[in-house]
């Protein structure tokens, strides 16, 4: 029988250093792009795609995060009192009933991979997404849609990959692989941040995965990597040499939120889509270009 995907995984437990000082007390993912926080925007992603079970995995930050998908019990209110009812919608809108999150707590931040390791009592024997909400994709359909609809097809992992200029190899992991299908390669390596001239191409692996369960048992038992850490790489290394690993070349512009200049790109970007502001926008760009 033909498996689905409805639980999608948020690991948001990292330190976000090169954010600090923002990322003091808040977490990383909690960082807005005009008016919504990353994480939302992951959120919505998945749901796009069907997703219904959201499954955070949260550090000492998580705070914020469990807060931002809580029903605003005393906000809801004073909107209600003061009539703003188009506010009262955007703050009710935010998680719809049918939609349940799950929050997992990552006690030492020991690496994406330990992360992803610790949704296994949620997850248990089902395939599921994994987002990383500091990839923002601008896509249509959304990126997570277009690789659930590739898994429905081919019944395996899968990773979200994009071409990198060769000079920026050193930030990814890039994989080696042969194309199969429009969009899609056969994995044959991963090779995590080679130099520029070590490495076997130019197609890095970004923050969105369709994983089989099977990823667990090779988390459980991968020793810990570059870092100090479990890296998920590792784990995928892994399950590559027991199942098929494809990787899909998403359709979408990717913002890289976890660096300061991606950042400043996808406020722009979004800035100028931004129903509200984008005029006003567009008229300031243009006075300081
Ligand atoms: P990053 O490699 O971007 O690390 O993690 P980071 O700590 O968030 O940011 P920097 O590099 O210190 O600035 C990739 C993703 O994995 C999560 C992060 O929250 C981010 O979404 N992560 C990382 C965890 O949940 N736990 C970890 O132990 C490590």
């Amino acid at each position: 029988m033909k498996q689905k995907i409805t639980k999608a995984v948020f690991p948001v437990a990292g330190l976000g250093s090169r954010f600090l000082p923002a990322t003091k007390a808040t977490a990383k993912e909690m960082m807005p792009v005009v008016d919504k926080p990353l994480i939302q925007y992951a959120v919505e992603e998945a749901m796009a795609a069907g997703i219904t079970d959201m499954v955070f995995i949260t550090g000492r930050n998580k705070r914020a995060i469990e807060d931002h998908f809580d029903k605003a019990y005393e906000l809801e209110a004073t909107l209600e009192a003061q009539g703003k009812d188009e506010l009262l919608r955007l703050v009710q809108s935010v998680v719809p009933k049918h939609v349940n999150c799950i929050y997992i707590r990552q006690a030492e931040p020991l690496g994406l991979g330990h992360a992803v390791l610790c949704a296994k009592p949620v997850i248990q024997d089902e395939p599921f997404a994994v987002i990383l909400a500091d990839d923002l994709i601008d896509g249509e359909p959304p990126v997570v849609k277009q690789m659930v609809d590739v898994f429905a097809q081919y019944q395996c992992s899968i990773l979200g990959v994009q071409d990198v200029p060769r000079a920026h190899t050193k930030q990814y992991g890039i994989v080696s692989s042969t194309n199969l299908a429009h969009h899609i390669e056969r994995v044959h390596a991963i090779v995590e941040k080679p130099k520029p001239e070590d490495a076997p191409s130019t197609l890095a692996v970004v923050g969105r995965y369709i994983l089989t369960p099977r990823i667990f048992h090779h988390l459980e038992h991968i020793k810990p990597g570059a870092g100090g850490e479990i890296q998920l790489t590792d784990g995928i290394e892994a399950l590559m040499r027991d199942e098929k690993l494809l990787a899909y070349r998403f359709d979408g512009i990717r913002y890289d939120c976890g660096s300061k200049l991606g950042y400043l790109q996808a406020q722009v970007a979004f800035g100028l889509k931004h129903e509200e502001i984008r005029a006003g926008f567009a008229e300031y760009l243009k006075t300081i270009a």
